[in-house]
Formats: structure tokens, sequence, C-alpha cells
């Protein structure tokens, strides 16, 4: 059964920089609070000409044009965002018209902020079985466009990005294994209703981003470590196995804690949020590309991705690079 390796990836951030200052202007936080709760410090803001299939591209690109195929060779496209330009077609498929590519498959996956890994997993399952040779992937998240900028819980903690991945069948390791779960037990407490077709109790409800903050902490840190736990155990590893931590960018404290867990330094760990904020889906493949470019990330070492998001859902990835 072949390996889906990893052959190339690619990362987009908006230009224009949004600071803590910035938003303490305008709601009652400061930028010490924001720093020391969560680690961030600013955050990327998509332009007005800018979407989640416009960001995907300039990401999607740089991955095929570091994997040096062409377009033509990918078979399967599975987009990653909460974020979609339209309701249909899929962001897959305005993904699939800019990059000129025919005869593959292209489809949204949404899973919050486990999207990526989500994706991740449909890809092994396809390489594995045959279906398909080669997939890109990607996150793309224009957050700032459904977060209230007058609520402070929320507003502080999310930016916009896009970040790819390709995959190609090999004989050579690759995806390890995957895990992903979903429980939709806590709708609630993570959530962004759709106006125009919510009904019941998000009928009137504005399009934004709702979150009982600490709540969601608690259980992200824990539902992390149980994942954790399970990849290693799935594997035969243990904790001293793993090169690197390429962590969901949500908060630095939840990060902390899942390194703890494993055991690793924080030099071991790819930290991105503090310029980026939470980039949802497209978190986990931005600061996979980032370490991929600046040589952290070394051919043949154990890389663990992981996520955690609304549903909720959660998942990891184990890669020999
Ligand atoms: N600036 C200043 N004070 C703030 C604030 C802000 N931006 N946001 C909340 N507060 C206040 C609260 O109103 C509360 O005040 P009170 O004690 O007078 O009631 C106090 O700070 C503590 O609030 P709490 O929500 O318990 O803070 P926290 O330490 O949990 O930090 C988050 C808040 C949102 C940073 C944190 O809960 C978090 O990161 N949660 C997880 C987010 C996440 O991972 N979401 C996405 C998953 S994909």
């Amino acid at each position: 059964m072949p390996y889906s390796r990893v052959i190339g990836t690619g990362a987009y951030l908006p230009e224009e920089i949004r600071t803590n200052e910035q938003i303490s202007q305008t709601v009652d936080t400061s930028d010490a609070w924001i720093y020391e709760r969560t680690g961030i410090k600013s955050r990327r803001i998509a332009g007005a000409d800018e979407s989640a299939a416009s960001m995907a591209e300039v990401a999607a690109r740089q991955a095929i044009a570091a994997a040096n195929i062409k377009p033509e060779a990918i078979d399967l496209i599975i987009v990653a965002t909460g974020t979609p330009d339209r309701v249909y077609p899929s962001t897959g498929c305005l993904l699939q018209q800019r990059l000129g590519i025919k005869n593959s498959v292209a489809f949204d996956v949404q899973a919050a902020c486990s999207g990526s890994i989500f994706a991740m997993s449909i890809a092994d399952q396809y390489i594995k079985s045959g279906a398909a040779k080669t997939v890109l992937i990607v996150g793309t998240e224009i957050c700032s466009r459904i977060v209230d900028w007058t609520d402070r819980g929320t507003c502080i903690l999310f930016g916009d990005g896009a970040g790819a991945i390709l995959l190609a069948a090999s004989d050579s390791a690759g995806i390890m294994s995957t895990h992903i779960y979903s429980d939709g037990e806590y709708e609630d407490m993570l959530y962004c209703p759709n106006p125009q077709v919510a009904t019941g109790d998000n009928k009137d409800e504005p399009g934004y981003i709702s979150m009982r903050g600490n709540e969601v902490f608690k259980i992200a840190v824990n539902t992390l470590g149980r994942i954790v736990d399970e990849t290693l155990a799935a594997n035969n590893m243990d904790q001293s196995d793993i090169d690197w931590l390429v962590p969901h960018q949500a908060n630095i404290r939840i990060i902390a804690a899942t390194a703890k867990k494993l055991k690793m330094s924080m030099d071991q760990v790819v930290v991105t949020l503090e310029n980026q904020g939470n980039t949802s889906s497209a978190s986990v493949l931005i600061a996979f590309n980032e370490a991929v470019r600046d040589g952290r990330i070394q051919r043949g070492q154990v890389v663990l991705l992981e996520a955690f998001g609304a549903g909720f859902t959660w998942g990891s990835a184990l890669i020999k690079y």
C-alpha cells in the first residue's frame, strides 16, 4: 500500500497587519492582556479584493512550484474552509478553475479549525486505496469577516491566511497515521450562524463567531492530550520519537500544555500565532510550510500535526517528512 508523501508546501498571508494596540482602540482590552492570555501580538487581515479562493490560489501555486509538478498531475483537490467565497460552487471548484486543472475532482471539507487535518485524513485514504495519486490540500480562511469586532472575547484571536500541502503516492514513508473525531454535542460552545438559512435559536443572530472561550479552552487542552497519546500508541512510538510538533495555533497556553504532555521543549514546537493569530483551518498548514521552508523540519524527521475546532472536531496526523 502506498504512503502519502509530502512533496510540496505553500502559504499566503495578506499584507495588512492589525496589532493588539489597534484592537484596544476599539474594544476594552490591552496588548498586555491579549499577549499574556493568548500569545498573540498581531494578525493579518485580507484586503477587500481578496477571498478564500484567491488566497488558496497563491498558497497552492507555491506548493506546486515546490513540488516541481505540473498542475495537471493533481487528481484530487480538497479545500478546508469555514469562510467559502460562495455557498456553492465549493472553494475547491473555484480553486480548480483558477489553477486551470481538468480531469480531477475537487470539494470542500468543513471541520472548522480541524479542517486541514480532516482533509489530510481523507487524502491519505484516497492515496492508500489507489483512488488518487497526487492530492492538493489547502486550508484557507478569512476569519476577519466572520468576527464581531466589538466582541473582545473573540476579535483578539483570529486572523486570515491560507496554507497548502501536496501529497503524492510513494513507496517511502509519508503519512504514518491520521486520527479524526467529532462530537456535535458541543455545537453551542463555538459556532458561527448562517443568517440567511438559520432557524430556531440562531434565527436572528448575525453571522459572527460566538464562543464560550474559557470552556472551549479546557476541553481543547484535555482533548488534544488524549489524541496525542492515541497517535503515539497507534504507531508504537514514544514521545521522544517525535521531532516536531506542529499544533493548531489557537492559544499559546493550549500549545504549551500539549508540548508539556509530550515532554517536548518549546524549541521543537512550531509557533506562528504571535504574528498571525488563529487562522482556523489554515493554521497548521501555514506553520508546517514555515518550518519546512526555514529548514527546521528536515526530510526523515517525524512531525506530529494536531488541531481542535468547532463541532467539536479534533484530529492529528503523524508524518515522516
Ligand atoms: N481583554 C481584557 N479582558 C478580557 C478579554 C480581553 N480581550 N476577553 C475576556 N476578558 C475578561 C473577561 O470578561 C473576564 O472578566 P471577568 O473576570 O471580569 O468576568 C476575564 O477576562 C477572564 O475571562 P476568561 O474568558 O475566563 O479568560 P481566559 O483566560 O479564558 O481567556 C480566551 C479568554 C478567549 C483568550 C481563552 O479562553 C481562549 O483562548 N480560549 C480558547 C479559544 C480557542 O481555542 N478557540 C478556538 C478553538 S479552535
